[in-house]
């Protein structure tokens, strides 16, 4: 079984990644929204702890995912002409979105004046300095990053199914390899 990406498939690293990260963020999303309707108090701190840690392994595991694809690239899109840019464009934008998300989050932590932990015990150190006004506007491009994230991943997979159904091979070729 291949380890990496040829030009017409996705090695095992890369499907390992792809798919890990699907469940990282999207359980990232639903903890974050869980958190977000919490009132902070010492019995549900460690949600937020966990959120955080999670959070900073996924932003650990994009530049993994970038460094990989420069060394490894992976095949392009099944589509041809205008969709094909459109869809590499939309990976683009992934792309961004997972790496302005937790950025945005480990920034409004930073603002916070609490202490960043990462596994609970390592201090993570503060992106910006500690300002409410800061804090506030941290928070909301975070919560704006993670709902987009959220809308375009939903369009990513219904368009995978789809094209599935068409007959190209797409979602075979992220689970097994080769289509
Ligand atoms: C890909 C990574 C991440 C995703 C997808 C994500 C997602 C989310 C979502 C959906 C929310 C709820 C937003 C709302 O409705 O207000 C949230 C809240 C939060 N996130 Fe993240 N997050 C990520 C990374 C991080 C990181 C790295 C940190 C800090 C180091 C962080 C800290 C927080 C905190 C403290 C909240 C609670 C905000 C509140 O109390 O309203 N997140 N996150
Ligand atoms: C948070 C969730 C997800 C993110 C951030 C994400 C992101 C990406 C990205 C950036 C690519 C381009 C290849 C790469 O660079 O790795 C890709 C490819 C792909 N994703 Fe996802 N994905 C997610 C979830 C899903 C889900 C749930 C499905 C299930 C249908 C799926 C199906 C695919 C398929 C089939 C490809 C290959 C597309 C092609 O060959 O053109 N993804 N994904």
């Amino acid at each position: 079984m291949a380890l990496r990406n040829s030009p017409d498939s996705f090695g095992l690293i890369s499907r390992l990644i792809h798919w890990g990260m699907a469940l990282l963020i999207l359980s990232l999303i639903a903890l974050g929204l869980r958190i977000s309707w919490m009132e902070p108090s010492l019995s549900n701190l460690w949600l937020y702890g966990l959120h955080k840690t999670m959070g900073l392994s996924a932003f650990g595991l994009v530049l993994f995912r970038i460094l990989w694809h420069l060394i490894s690239p992976p095949p392009g899109p099944l589509a041809t002409g205008w969709q094909r840019l459109f869809i590499k464009a939309w990976h683009w934008t992934l792309y961004a979105l997972m790496i302005a998300t937790p950025v945005a989050g480990w920034a409004a932590s930073s603002a916070s004046g609490i202490d960043t932990l990462y596994a609970g015990t390592f201090v993570v150190p503060p992106l910006v300095e500690v300002s409410e006004r800061a804090e506030f506007v941290w928070f909301i491009l975070h919560e704006i990053f993670a709902k987009t994230l959220l809308g375009m991943v939903i369009v990513h997979m219904l368009a995978a199914v789809k094209r599935e159904m068409g007959g190209d091979g797409t979602l075979t070729r992220m689970l097994r390899g080769r289509a």
